[in-house]
């Protein structure tokens, strides 16, 4: 495997494939254009790392004005905070002791605030809170729609809110949700529809919070498939859109997200072909058809049939096809469940690899 220094200044077409790919003129494009869509707004940009998991990305979203990053696990938090990137928001469940311990010894250095939707778990917050000698802040998490987690909104929210305000080691912050269920919804009027009324659902919740006397001051919610619609809605403080700094095709053709550009490319070479079909050295342990496949980013003669371990098979539409090791390079699918296949993601800049992002959070899942 290269080293990171020998790829600096290599032509892309110079690469061995397959390769995760990134253009940085859109990278760049794409976080100015959501940190001023949120600035303009007036609503704070938290944006998830899950889609990249690397630090040095996460520093460039802070440096544009993210308020803080969100991540999925405590491993990330723990990575992002090992590399002096903070607040965090662990927009996520977490409820046993070891990982409780975890998550106090983070608050030593910066904030870090985790989901609730269960008391059950707050006997053993208060006491990883109370060992650690820290305050573990937390958002109640409620159920927009999407029937995942979080508790019911309206009153089952409150009884839980009020749990948490009194149990001692812990601070209510306020209340999250995800609207995930809404993004890909047709036509577009029927997406905002089916969103405010998701998110009526978490401001409904936020005010009953605050008729009660009871802090509801962060109201996070979105995500790139909606983060126009969330992030434009008044009472909403933040929003957690991440994946559409690189975007992909299925925020682009499923949620109907025109505003950002496509950026997350694998290169990869010819290995095999009939006058049918091309196989490409790129499989599911490189790609991922999860949501939406990888389509060929300049042509358009090829359509994805099947991805195995190590072989990408796409039909032939029209025409001769690419040649025997000729390179083609696939826009991906789904940026989400692409990224974490690979240890490092190649900044490309008119044609050559300019930086090199090692992907620091693959495998960290606890
Ligand atoms: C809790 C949470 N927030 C936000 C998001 C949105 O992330 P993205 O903008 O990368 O689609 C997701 C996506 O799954 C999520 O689960």
């Amino acid at each position: 495997m290269n080293d990171s220094r020998d790829l600096l200044g290599q032509p892309v077409n110079a690469l061995d494939t397959p390769v995760l790919l990134v253009d940085l003129d859109i990278l760049e494009g794409n976080i100015d254009r959501l940190a001023t869509f949120f600035r303009q707004h007036g609503v704070g940009w938290r944006p998830h790392c899950k889609s990249h998991k690397c630090p040095a990305i996460a520093r460039r979203q802070l440096a544009a004005g993210a308020i803080g990053i969100t991540c999925a696990k405590v491993s990330e938090a723990e990575m992002l905070v090992a590399a002096g990137i903070g607040p965090l928001l662990v927009a996520n469940e977490v409820v046993t002791p070891r990982k409780l311990g975890r998550l106090a010894a983070l608050q030593r250095q910066t904030e870090v605030i985790a989901a609730i939707d269960n008391a059950a778990v707050l006997p053993a917050m208060a006491a990883a809170a109370t060992d650690a000698g820290v305050v573990l802040p937390l958002l109640i998490e409620v159920d927009l729609g999407m029937d995942r987690v979080g508790v019911a909104p309206g009153p089952a929210a409150l009884d839980l809110a009020r749990r948490v305000a009194a149990t001692p080691g812990v601070q209510l912050r306020g209340v999250m949700g995800y609207e995930g269920h809404v993004i890909s919804a047709k036509p577009r009027e029927a997406k905002e529809q089916a969103c405010h009324e998701a998110l009526d659902r978490l401001l409904d919740t936020a005010a009953r919070l605050g008729a009660d006397g009871l802090a509801a001051d962060i109201v996070s919610a979105g995500g790139t498939g909606c983060y126009d619609i969330t992030g434009a809605r008044p009472g909403i403080t933040e929003v957690q859109a991440g994946g559409g700094i690189f975007m992909d095709g299925m925020y682009r053709d499923q949620c109907g997200v025109a505003a950002l550009s496509c950026g997350l490319t694998v290169l990869a070479t010819v290995t095999s072909r009939t006058d049918r079909h091309v196989v490409l050295d790129a499989g599911f342990k490189t790609l991922s058809a999860y949501h939406h496949p990888p389509t060929p980013r300049y042509r358009d003669d090829l359509k994805l049939r099947y991805l195995s371990a190590e072989h990408g098979v796409f039909d032939l539409l029209h025409g001769p096809g690419p040649a025997i090791a000729e390179q083609v390079e696939l826009l991906v699918g789904y940026s989400d469940s692409t990224n974490f296949l690979h240890d490092r993601l190649l900044g490309v800049r008119q044609g050559r690899v300019e930086e090199v992002f090692p992907v620091q959070g693959r495998g960290l899942l606890t």
